[in-house]
């Protein structure tokens, strides 16, 4: 019912101005399914390896598509995904790209549940899905790779812990954006922003975490529930051995002392989140640093785990994190995506999925998250390709996809 009857790929832009790949799935029945590939800045070392879009999709065209059409079912995710594993031959998706991948493995997906007629989240996650919905990390001022003279730190996210339904909380994350906008006027700071929507002044940490608590306190107030916030530390990037560790605009934090730092801003700022404290070949660090703090915050690996099931079943033994971040582009294809949940989830390990800093209009991550309970998402407070994922929560919500 869902045979593969032709495969399209193209070049569009995404949002930081570069080309990615666009997929569209047709089937028997007339099925249809359309998806892009997002894209890193911060990418992990260990990640699923993306090709320049234009090369991505010759290889593509050559060496998948010839094994999709007319062979594979785009109801079938396990087997559409093989295929593509299959046709690229390699490990780490550098045969045909793991852009090209993701792109055709979400477009098969939404092909296969259009001939169905069942929404995306209900085909991926089964008929009792669609009740529980992720809390949204907005991101609200950050720096690092994402934004230039900005915060070290790479990402301050609001997370609205006590919102009684998913679009209040989407809400309350623009809110607090709002008020933040409001601060740094206060404070005659410049207002740019970064790649992926949020504030990007150039002041320094310390500073930032001033603002964005006053912020988060104030919206709280105005909504009445709690609103936390958490971080993205994204330490791999910051980390250079021959400096001797963790290099911060004005000093060189050692492994000992980024986990004192990290764990006291836990402590201080109640944070509810901590995304990559720490470099992304440090298990140990990451173990510690949860072993301190892992009651009362997540500790979350992006960089660490890179949506790896060998990754993360190494992080489970040493106790590193307890939480992983979920971008299917880092590992190619949906069903290696779930496969990492379901081991975290197996392992009492949460799961956060998540967009990347160049996005897309593609709405995919909205539905993987609520066809898989996962108690957070990741996909920004504002910007176009931000809120086409935020407002197809709330259309989910609605019941009304
Ligand atoms: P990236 O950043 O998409 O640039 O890797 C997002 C993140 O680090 O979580
Ligand atoms: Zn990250």
């Amino acid at each position: 019912m869902t045979l593969v009857t032709d495969v399209r790929l193209r070049r569009v832009l995404d949002s930081r101005g570069n080309a990615t790949v666009e997929a569209d799935v047709l089937t028997e029945e007339g099925g249809f399914g359309r998806a892009a590939a997002p894209s890193g800045a911060s990418t992990g070392e260990y990640e699923a390896i993306e090709l320049p879009a234009a090369e991505a999709i010759a290889k593509a065209r050559e060496d998948a598509i010839p094994r999709l059409v007319g062979e594979v079912h785009a109801g079938n995710q396990r087997e559409v995904d093989a295929a593509l594993a299959a046709a690229d031959g390699t490990d780490d998706f550098s045969g045909i790209g793991a852009n090209s991948a993701v792109a055709i493995s979400m477009a098969a997906a939404k092909a296969g549940a259009s001939v169905t007629g069942a929404p995306l989240y209900q085909h991926l996650g089964g008929t009792f899905r669609g009740n529980t919905f992720p809390i949204p990390l907005g991101n609200i001022v950050g720096g690092g790779e994402h934004a230039a003279d900005a915060t070290d730190i790479q990402e301050f996210l609001a997370a609205p812990v006590g919102a009684p339904s998913v679009s209040e909380a989407i809400f309350a994350n623009a809110a607090v954006h709002a008020k933040v906008h409001d601060i740094l006027i206060e404070r005659d700071e410049p207002c740019g922003k970064g790649d992926e929507g949020a504030w990007a002044p150039s002041i320094d940490d310390a500073e930032a975490f001033e603002i964005v608590d006053e912020a988060t306190k104030a919206v709280a107030d105005e909504v009445g529930f709690e609103i936390r916030f958490g971080l993205d530390v994204a330490a791999a990037e910051m980390y250079d051995e021959d400096e001797g560790g963790y290099v911060y605009s004005d000093q060189v934090r050692s492994t000992e002392e980024q986990v004192e730092y990290i764990a006291d801003l836990v402590r201080e700022y109640d944070l509810k989140y901590v995304e990559d404290p720490l470099d992304e070949d440090d298990y140990e660090g990451f173990a510690d640093l949860t072993e301190q703090v892992g009651d009362r915050t997540l500790v979350c690996g992006d960089d660490l785990f890179v949506t790896n099931t060998d990754r993360l079943g190494e992080g489970i033994q040493q106790g590193a994190a307890n939480s992983i971040l979920i971008k299917p582009n880092q590992i190619g294809t949906l069903s290696d995506a779930f496969d990492a949940i379901e081991l975290a989830v197996e392992n009492a390990y949460g799961h956060v999925v998540s967009h990347r800093s160049g996005e897309t209009t593609d709405a995919t991550i909205a539905h993987l998250a609520v066809a898989t309970d996962a108690p957070f998402i990741k996909t920004g407070a504002v910007a176009g390709e931000r809120t086409a994922k935020l407002n197809e929560l709330i259309r989910i919500e609605d019941n009304a996809v």
